[in-house]
């Protein structure tokens, strides 16, 4: 849930305002981003993608954790521990999207509104990639825009917990 920090106003008095947390997820073979078929996933580095979303989350004040696994099991402990603890998540399942009911499963679980990402256009590329798991329960989808997917996807996630913050009074 959203975390406290400490917050300076002009007059520089501290105030404590609460801080959107969002996890990013990102599923198997995205550890090779950069270097892995780079004509269609292009040439950013994980490690840059997330030193961009924590950099972005800072401007927009919000809280931003990141995690990636080949593992489809550390995938859901990753969810399952984020209950209670994150306003939202961004998640590239990788190629888990087209597969995976854990996955699933453990976002149904855990009642956390969810953004799917992707940075290819899976709908111009191979049938067996237009299916997906967790399209009919994440909260929307981004794909097709290569690393800023992400950004993107970051920025809707902004909304998204104001919405739900604005609705819990
Ligand atoms: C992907 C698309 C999947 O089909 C593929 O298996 C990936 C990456 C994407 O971000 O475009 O690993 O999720």
């Amino acid at each position: 849930m959203a975390t406290k920090a400490i917050a300076r106003g002009k007059d520089g008095e501290a105030s404590s305002v609460s801080q959107i947390a969002v996890l990013v997820v990102h599923g198997p073979n995205l550890n090779l981003l950069g270097e892995r078929e780079p004509e269609v996933y292009g040439r950013t580095r994980l490690t840059d993608i997330d030193k961009e979303l924590k950099r972005l989350g800072r401007e927009l004040e919000m809280k931003v954790e990141t995690f990636q696994s080949n593992s489809e099991g550390a995938i859901v402990d990753r969810i399952q521990k984020a209950r209670g603890k994150s306003d939202v998540m961004l998640i590239n399942p990788g190629a888990y999207t087209h597969t995976s009911v854990a996955i699933r499963d453990a976002i149904a679980a855990v009642n956390i509104p969810v953004i799917e990402v992707h940075l290819s256009n899976v709908y111009k590329r191979e049938p067996f990639r237009h299916h997906s798991t967790i399209a009919d329960i994440a909260h929307g989808r981004i794909m097709g825009f290569g690393a800023e997917s992400y950004s993107l996807a970051l920025r809707a996630a902004r909304t998204i917990a104001e919405e739900s913050r604005r609705r819990s009074g």
